[in-house]
């Protein structure tokens, strides 16, 4: 009894001392940390953190970060030691948000792997973007169904990138169904290093739960997926070489990641190649599937912009400047239509997250604002474009029309306040070929088919979701049920889907 009456008092002790440190932690980040005084969630300001962790986790990261802003304007703290800009000042002082400010290992990480995306090899990567089509049509190609286009635009995504990255694709579009349980592997390999980004210390724990939740450890699937692409890679090298010819090998993404070399000239490591072959097959198939959803969306809910979109198209096809497959110069020259690709990349970007930059030794200013070193300053490629600082007053409006009637001068602000590829060192290394890959396929698939959307809330409904927009309005006139996380993919996409007379012809 002596003894528990020692241990209770000590406990007691134990207890007011946490709460006493607590309190300092709390007080010094909330009136003496060098962030103190930008406005923000309490818990961002007071240190304890998790703002960001709550939002993964309710997957409305978006739309909280826009509301914030509206309240508090052009900073919000979203964290200890990080800050959300919306100031389109951020992006022309010196040093420029995004663009110039970085980490030196991540830039000499970089220069090993550009080649394998540079434009020389986009011309030899269409004709595997096109054999991929030829599979999503011919099982997309019945002449009426109502189809899960989510799901399948996500297949035909991923059969692209095996393409590219992995030597050959996964058959999903083929197939028509997720053969490998490709999708919950991707779901849970972004949720677990979204989660995890937010708490790094918490990542052992947080993944051993997703993996449980999620029924997929997500990051160590990828892995054996990279594992084996590469193991048949190398026996097709080893195979040439014995043989002394390589003309039959491919030159895509792979073979250039097994040429590349570090910046002291030593070639990578299998492990090296594995690792990127698997953070593009993460980083490549969801954030296009999820723009080529919304490309499509925002083209066929607006009569006005459709027709136009199908006037070009036809004109072009009539003309004979384009055929199916489409390529991507052909693609190009479709004005209207890449007008279109530019307003959705603005206006559902795939990655709504922030994008983090830290300021260097010796501080830096953004936007006026003087940060010390160390603080992040980041962008949401969401929140931003969204603001009528950045596009004007009609910035939430989908209008293309705002790319063509453009002067030099607005044309170069419009691009410098698209940040939906990231910008500057860390750019998405895969834009050039998501802009290809979209630039082909979606007027292919325009062309091709009449789309619909299926009506939510009737007899017979496949849908299982209530319609949000990306905005996170709920409203059963949206297509899909969109999520805010780090990435703003949309589930529950159903069409109705027919072919359009004469699309054969083209
Ligand atoms: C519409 C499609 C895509 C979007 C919106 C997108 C967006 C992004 C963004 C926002 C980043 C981070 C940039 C930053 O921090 O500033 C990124 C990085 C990256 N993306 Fe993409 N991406 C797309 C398609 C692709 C494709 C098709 C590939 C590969 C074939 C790819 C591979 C990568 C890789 C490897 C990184 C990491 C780059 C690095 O850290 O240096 N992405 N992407």
């Amino acid at each position: 009894m002596s003894d528990m009456h020692a241990i209770v008092p000590s406990l007691d002790a134990l207890a007011s001392s946490a709460g006493l440190v607590l309190g300092v932690v709390v007080l010094t980040c909330y009136f003496l940390h060098p962030l103190a005084g930008i406005p923000g969630p309490l818990r961002a300001q007071s240190g304890l953190g998790g703002w960001q962790t709550v939002r993964a986790a309710k997957r409305d990261f978006g739309w909280k970060l826009a509301e914030l802003h509206d309240r508090h304007g052009a900073f919000v703290r979203i964290g200890r030691n990080s800050v959300s800009v919306v100031d389109p000042a951020a992006k022309v002082t010196s040093p420029s948000l995004l663009a110039t400010l970085d980490h030196d290992e991540h830039n000499l990480a970089r220069r090993g792997v550009s080649p394998a995306f540079s434009m020389n090899l986009l011309l030899d990567l269409e004709e595997f973007v096109d054999s991929a089509f030829d599979d999503f049509i011919a099982t997309s190609g019945k002449s009426r169904a109502t189809i899960d286009l989510g799901t399948m635009l996500q297949f035909l995504a991923m059969d692209v990138v095996g393409e590219l990255a992995f030597g050959q694709g996964f058959g999903l579009s083929k197939a028509g169904r997720d053969t490998g349980d490709y999708l919950p592997m991707l779901d849970a390999y972004t949720a677990s290093a979204c989660l995890s980004g937010t708490q790094p210390w918490a990542r052992p724990i947080l993944h051993r739960w997703l993996t449980r939740k999620l029924g997929s450890s997500g990051a160590a699937a990828l892995g054996a997926k990279a594992s084996v692409a590469v193991s048949r890679r190398l026996a097709e090298l080893d195979k040439a070489a014995q043989a002394g010819d390589d003309s039959n090998l491919r030159k895509d993404v792979l073979s250039k990641l097994m040429s590349a070399k570090n910046p002291d000239g030593s070639p990578f490591s299998i492990a090296q190649v594995k690792v990127q072959a698997n953070s593009i097959l993460g980083a490549g198939s969801d954030t296009t599937s999820i723009t080529f959803r919304a490309l499509l969306a925002y083209i066929v809910r607006d009569p006005a912009v459709y027709n136009k979109v199908m006037q070009e198209l036809e004109g072009a096809a009539e003309e004979g400047i384009v055929s199916l497959p489409l390529s991507y110069a052909a693609a190009q020259k479709l004005d209207y239509f890449q007008a279109c690709l530019k307003e959705t990349l603005r206006l559902h970007p795939a990655v709504p997250w922030v994008l983090p930059r830290i300021i260097p030794p010796g501080g830096a200013s953004v936007a006026c604002h003087h940060f010390a070193a160390g603080v992040e300053v980041a962008m949401s490629p969401y929140v931003f474009p969204r603001r009528k600082e950045a596009y004007g007053d009609d910035a939430e409006m989908f209008r293309p029309e705002r790319w063509l009637e453009a002067t030099a001068e607005e044309k170069k602000r419009f691009d410098r306040n698209l940040l939906t590829f990231g910008q500057g060192n860390r750019i998405c290394v895969g834009k050039n070929i998501a802009l290809m890959e979209l630039s082909k396929l979606a007027p292919s698939v325009l062309y091709r088919y009449n789309l619909a959307f299926t009506p939510r809330r009737q007899a017979g409904s496949p849908h299982t979701l209530p319609g949000r927009a990306i905005d996170g309005r709920l409203d059963d006139k949206e297509p899909w049920h969109c999520e805010s996380q780090w990435f703003s993919h949309q589930k529950d996409f159903w069409v109705d889907v027919s072919i359009r007379s004469g699309s054969q012809a083209m």
